[in-house]
């Protein structure tokens, strides 16, 4: 929203201007132009030391300074110190081209009759910029615009990144901007710029940190115009957050393949002149916005049709859509005829196109990642490429961590993409899970007689003496009921249908079927993100752990980093004694009518389950610590058609979940999740009555140690006649916003 601000502002020559990240880049533009326009004080930041040497660096032709960076090769490859490899050379070439760069950014200024002062400073660090902050106060007394334009950006899956990795990014954008407030007075006129990116607004593949602290800022930004119109917050001074599109000619989104694969995408790229005209539109212009969008198309980036006039549908591969593709594919054909030397000369060819570095130096062994510097989300592209180039077909087995050298990517086009065979897997001594300690008052938990019929997995994977493998995909079509359990239209699989898969995949493995698990995790949910499918796999192997888990599919269709993990949970040969049976027999006696005190329109008003997962008629009793719920199957089946014979009677687990988060809802005025469960017994997986009772015990809130407490309950689902359907004992619920 651009509403008019309380007048134009002017930049004169009197005026003084800090710009982070401005000896370069983008913020080495805006300073020029602001120089050509105003001939105004300039405060610049950044890491880069000023070197003496820039001076004469800056008069080298092409060249004088290829020639220099080849003796810096030389030196390196004779250092017996460190390995000499692309990644590193660059990185210390990079010292001088910066150094270079900065100099002609400040020259160029001082030459537009600018004053120029640079001060080197790490914005993620408090007290460099508190120093540098005294300093630039100190030969100018006060800051008139402050512009954050200093960002990094490294491309990793978030499941591959360090923390230290994530923070590096992060506390650059993010922590620089907060850094800045803490030690910059406010003075009247003062107006503040912060450089973010559209990946804030709509995220990209690798790119969690930078998205967070592009977001961050924006809603910075906010915070500071709203303390400004006095309705509270950080700062009270007129900020406005740029969401930037990608720029052509300079900065970071023109480095190795990113600009390829952005166009790719379908995203324009921005002339640097016009972002800066349109940035310095609104910063001293009659606008007032905190958050600007700075773009033409966005392409595929613009899944959603958010801004774009583009078709909403296909505009984005999701990792589902590849997986699909991946299946229909033909298998890969043998590549009879090729040649492998000159297979080799044009895998290079591409490597060195895509990241500048020439051919001598890309040794076929070493690691794409650590000695050359490409990420893994660009490996990805890479062999989409280079897949695309041979006419491979797409296979769902392909993973990143089978081609780490270029020499692995030039055996993948010789064998016609097939997956190279794993190394044989150590022998180990097999363990059945059923052998699993249980605690010592513990009873046996005997095996359940299931319905016959089909099983909620759609396929056994693999069943030997590793393990045994099952695979579901969830969708909408498969599972309507994936409707019904939707937050803000995003289907989430029901936590219950997670401990289905681990039963029925346990029973597969077991040749039985267990009645209890101990030890579950709901860690991450399984999310049908834009309404695709998403497929996951159980694994039951020597591990007593069991867990549910899915690759993450890159654009191309390849799998990129670990596996991640959704839930786990053992199979528990035995329960613990608890007293949750005695107590509901006894509570559920004394209730005095059977009409519910709080209606099932109260329950749904709160909940966000639709009619297949509104497994409650009610609550019969809500008190603070205890409760019970009336079960009542949904009129609506599970599935249209085709139904599956369901061994772990998810429906009533689910109710026994909904009971207890009703307190939380009711008395804590929280949303809470499923987040773990010590134990949970199912007695009877035979067809279960239409109408059950559900008691619900709070048993406390415990610190769960990482800052946010969980509610803990025990529940027990049973019939009027007493007999008990299922046990949950120490079942937690995670508050979400
Ligand atoms: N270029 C684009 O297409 C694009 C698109 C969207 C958003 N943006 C945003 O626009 C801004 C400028 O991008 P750019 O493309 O010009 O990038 P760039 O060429 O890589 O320049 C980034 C600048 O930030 C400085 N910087 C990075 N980390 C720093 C730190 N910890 N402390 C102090 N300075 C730091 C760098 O200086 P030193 O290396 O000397 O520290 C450099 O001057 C960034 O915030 C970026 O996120 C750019």
């Amino acid at each position: 929203r651009i509403a008019p601000a309380e007048a134009p502002r002017k930049v004169t020559h009197r005026s003084v201007v800090l710009i982070t990240g401005g000896g370069q880049g983008l913020g080495a533009e805006m300073a020029k132009e602001l120089a050509k326009r105003s001939k105004c004080a300039l405060v610049l930041f950044g890491r880069t030391p000023l070197e003496k040497e820039a001076a004469t660096w800056v008069r080298l032709s092409a060249e004088e300074l290829g020639a220099m960076k080849q003796r810096l090769w030389e030196g390196l490859k004779q250092d017996k110190a460190v390995k000499a490899t692309p990644a590193l050379l660059e990185r210390e070439f990079s010292k001088v081209k910066k150094a270079v760069d900065l100099h002609r950014a400040i020259e160029a200024m001082s030459l537009l009759g600018s004053k120029v002062t640079y001060l080197q400073t790490d914005m993620a660090d408090a007290a460099s910029v508190a120093k540098s902050v005294k300093a630039a106060l100190k030969a100018h007394n006060r800051i008139d615009y402050v512009v954050h334009a200093a960002g990094l950006e490294e491309s990793k899956l978030l499941a591959d990144k360090k923390v230290e990795d994530f923070d590096r990014v992060y506390r650059a954008k993010a922590h620089g901007a907060y850094n800045l407030l803490k030690c910059i007075p406010p003075v009247r006129g003062q107006r503040w710029a912060f450089f973010s990116s559209v990946v804030g607004r709509f995220g990209n593949l690798g790119q969690a940190d930078y998205a967070a602290a592009s977001d961050f800022l924006a809603k910075l930004s906010a915070s500071m115009n709203s303390a400004r119109r006095g309705a509270g917050g950080l700062y009270p001074t007129p900020a406005v957050t740029f969401d930037l599109t990608a720029f052509a000619e300079i900065g970071m989104a023109t480095r190795g393949s990113v600009e390829a694969f952005l166009k790719s995408q379908g995203v324009d790229f921005m002339p640097p002149a016009e972002g800066v005209r349109l940035m310095l539109d609104v910063l001293l212009g009659d606008v007032d916005a905190h958050e600007v969008l700075v773009a033409g198309a966005l392409g595929k980036l613009d899944a959603e049709g958010l801004i774009s006039s583009a078709p909403r549908a296909d505009t984005r591969r999701s990792s589902a859509d590849s997986a699909e593709t991946a299946k229909e594919a033909p298998a890969a054909a043998p590549r009879g005829g090729l040649d492998e030397g000159a297979v080799t000369r044009e895998i290079v060819a591409l490597v060195t196109e895509k990241t500048g570095y020439p051919a001598e130096m890309l040794e076929l062994d070493l690691d794409m990642e650590a000695d050359l510097g490409i990420d893994t989300v660009k490996q990805a592209e890479l062999i989409g490429m280079i897949r695309d180039n041979y006419n491979i077909a797409k296979s769902e087995n392909l993973s990143l961590k089978d081609y780490p050298t270029l020499r692995h990517v030039i055996g993948f086009v010789m064998s016609g993409g097939s997956t190279p065979s794993a190394a044989p897997a150590a022998s180990v001594a097999h363990h059945s899970i059923s052998q699993a300690a249980a605690p010592a008052e513990a009873t046996p938990a005997p095996a359940l007689v299931v319905p016959e019929g089909a099983p909620l997995y759609d396929q056994v994977l693999s069943t030997n003496g590793d393990g045994t493998k099952t695979g579901k995909t969830f969708s909408l079509e498969s599972d309507p009921w994936l409707n019904d359990h939707a937050i803000a239209k995003t289907p989430y699989v029901a936590g219950v249908m997670g401990l289905e898969l681990f039963v029925e995949t346990a029973a597969k493995r077991l040749g039985k079927t267990p009645s209890a698990l101990a030890d579950v995790h709901f860690a991450l949910p399984i999310k049908l993100l834009r309404q695709k499918p998403v497929t996951v796999r159980t694994v039951v192997g020597d591990d007593p752990q069991m867990r549910i888990e899915s690759d993450f599919i890159s654009p191309q269709g390849i799998k990129l980093g670990a596996p991640r993990t959704h839930f786990t949970a053992r199979v528990a040969d035995t329960v613990p004694a608890a007293d949750v049976e005695a107590r509901a027999k006894a509570f559920v006696k004394t209730l005095k009518s059977d009409k519910p005190v709080v209606p099932a329109s109260a329950v749904y008003e709160a909940y966000f389950h639709g009619p297949r997962f509104q497994v409650l008629a009610g609550l019969l009793a809500a008190g603070d610590t205890e409760l019970v719920g009336l079960y009542r199957a949904p009129a609506a089946p599970l599935w249209d058609k085709g139904g599956r014979a369901l061994m772990f009677q998810p429906m009533l687990i689910e109710a026994a979940f909904q009971t207890c988060g009703f307190r939380d809802l009711n008395t804590r005025k929280k949303m809470t999740l499923p987040d773990s469960i010590e134990s949970v017994r199912v007695y009877d997986a035979g067809p279960a009555p239409k109408e059950l009772l559900v008691y619900a015990r709070w048993r406390g809130a415990v610190d769960a140690g990482d800052g946010g407490d969980r509610s803990l309950y025990d529940a027990c689902v049973l019939g009027r006649d007493g007999k008990v359907w299922a046990t949950l004992i120490g079942y937690r619920m995670i508050a979400v916003s």
